[in-house]
């Protein structure tokens, strides 16, 4: 091998599919080549070295080339095990892109990876670290920001599960590769731009114990993101990966959704849609009151186990399918989670039953009584394992809000404190405003008048912080 190479990536001749495949999806993706149009001479991240874990996709292919034509150097790795699709890693790697993802790769070689993508010493520079931090799910700021603990003297708590191990071991081997150099990196860093819910929970709780050492914006909060990501992606992508990985007939079928929150609503109207009756678990009054008001029965998951043929994790929280459940529930039910980890249903305790891999991403588990269930991505998060993630149109209106929240942090990084932070609504508005040309949208302008009788500006934003959409 070249010693030289710079990459992992399964198989780099698959460049001209994913350069292909990438073509397409740029013209999916207004809002990212507007802002290689309206920024590509200022070139706003100049020097910004990014370090970014996010699903390697054919979507963020389209993200990785705007942050690159903005003037950013990035690193780039996959934030889950599954959800790299090899032929845009390597279309990336052959444009000279540092990126280290394999769909299937080890849970080791996951951990390995994410230290690949702090390490910007070059012969030249040993010194030289990221500055920037583009997250998904937190793995690479929680990486970052142990490390500089570690190297502070502190013991880190012993790991809960394989996940754990493999973490606690490769960020280990990093401190004792380079001594000092993620406590360099921390304090390099200018700021982290998280992009999903259970990420942005994890910085919240790290603002709270104070101990967030640069400033975070919650990519998952902007209107844009959220409300259309969380909600519209996953109303196309889910049936899409339970089709892919099972080929069962979805109409006439009883479904079963964990939590309705922007990803369980997104997730119980694709099922819908597909034909299948669905239920909805909660535990939040409201997000149950709109569940029920949508026309979905709400249930226990001890009531929906004796009813349903397909279930979907969407809480962002653990133990939410038991092992226990899966045992009372019926022959040849399908289980899956659409949340950001493996937790939120008990798969390890399955480990002890005969599994069979009947495809990557399709497993049949058989129980002792000879039941037997079909689980999908292992408990991943199946639109990425079992599919190829949401549509490009949808990941633009997210992979905007990425770009901006990138150069506002970058540019202006003074004005923000070490704490977790949104993007104005005026920004949010602006990502909206560039994806409705594409969908042939006519807007409605406001006259001075109606505009001071509502009390807004004439030009937006049009609604106050506080409202909910
Ligand atoms: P959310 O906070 O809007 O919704 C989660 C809902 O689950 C809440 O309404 C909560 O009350 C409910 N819940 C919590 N514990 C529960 C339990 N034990 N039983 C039943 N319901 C419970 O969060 P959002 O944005 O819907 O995200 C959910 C998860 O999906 C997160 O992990 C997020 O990171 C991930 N996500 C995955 C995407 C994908 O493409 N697969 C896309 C966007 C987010």
């Amino acid at each position: 091998a070249d010693a030289k190479q710079d990459y992992i990536v399964k198989d780099i001749s698959l460049a001209e599919y994913g350069r292909d495949e990438i073509a397409i999806a740029e013209t999916e993706m207004p809002g990212l080549m507007a802002l290689r149009e309206e920024y590509g001479e200022a070139q706003p991240l100049k020097g910004a070295r990014i370090t970014g874990s996010l699903h390697m996709t054919i979507q963020t292919a389209v993200l990785i080339e705007t942050l690159t034509a903005l003037g950013a150097d990035v690193r780039w790795a996959t934030c889950n095990i599954y959800s790299t699709q090899d032929h845009a890693a390597a279309a990336m790697a052959a444009n000279g892109v540092p990126v280290f993802a394999v769909k299937g790769e080890s849970l080791a070689d996951y951990w390995d990876y994410v230290g690949k993508i702090f390490d910007w010493s070059s012969d030249d520079d040993a010194d030289r670290t990221a500055n920037m931090i583009l997250d998904d799910g937190g793995d690479a700021t929680m990486f970052a920001l142990w490390g500089a603990r570690i190297e502070a003297g502190e013991e880190m708590p012993a790991p809960q599960n394989a996940e754990e191990i493999e973490m606690q071991r490769a960020l280990k081997a990093f401190v004792k590769a380079k001594p000092g150099y993620l406590t360099k990196s921390v304090k390099a860093i200018k700021g982290v731009s998280e992009e999903t819910t259970t990420g942005v929970m994890r910085l919240y709780q790290i603002a709270k114990q104070g101990k967030l050492p640069f400033p975070a914006i919650n990519v998952n909060d902007s209107v844009t993101k959220s409300k259309f990501d969380n909600l519209y992606g996953c109303k196309e992508s889910l049936v899409d990966a339970i089709r892919r990985a099972t080929d069962v007939m979805l109409a006439g079928k009883v479904a079963c959704v964990a939590g309705y929150g922007d990803v369980g609503k997104g997730s119980a109207a694709s099922l819908r849609d597909g034909g299948a009756r669905v239920m909805v678990t909660e535990i939040d009054p409201i997000c149950a009151l709109q569940a029920a008001m949508d026309g979905f029965e709400v249930v226990t998951m001890e009531e929906a186990v004796k009813r349903c043929d397909i279930f979907v994790t969407a809480t962002g929280n653990e133990d939410v399918i038991t092992a226990e459940h899966m045992k009372a529930m019926k022959h040849m039910a399908i289980v899956c989670n659409i949340g950001h980890f493996d937790s939120e249903i008990q798969i390890s305790a399955l480990d002890n039953y005969t599994w069979k891999e009947i495809k990557p991403g399709t497993d049949l588990v058989t129980f002792p009584d000879d039941k037997s269930i079909l689980v999908l991505a292992k408990g991943r998060l199946v639109n990425l394992g079992c599919a190829t993630g949401h549509p490009s149109f949808v990941m633009s209106s997210s992979f905007t809000n990425q770009t901006l929240a990138q150069i506002e942090l970058f540019t202006k990084a003074d004005d923000y404190k070490n704490d977790v932070y949104v993007l104005p609504k005026h920004l949010d508005e602006k990502v909206a405003a560039l994806h409705l040309e594409k969908l042939g949208v006519t807007l409605t302008q406001l006259s001075q008048k109606q505009a001071d009788y509502i009390g807004v500006p004439q030009q937006g934003p049009f609604k106050p912080d506080h409202y909910r959409y």
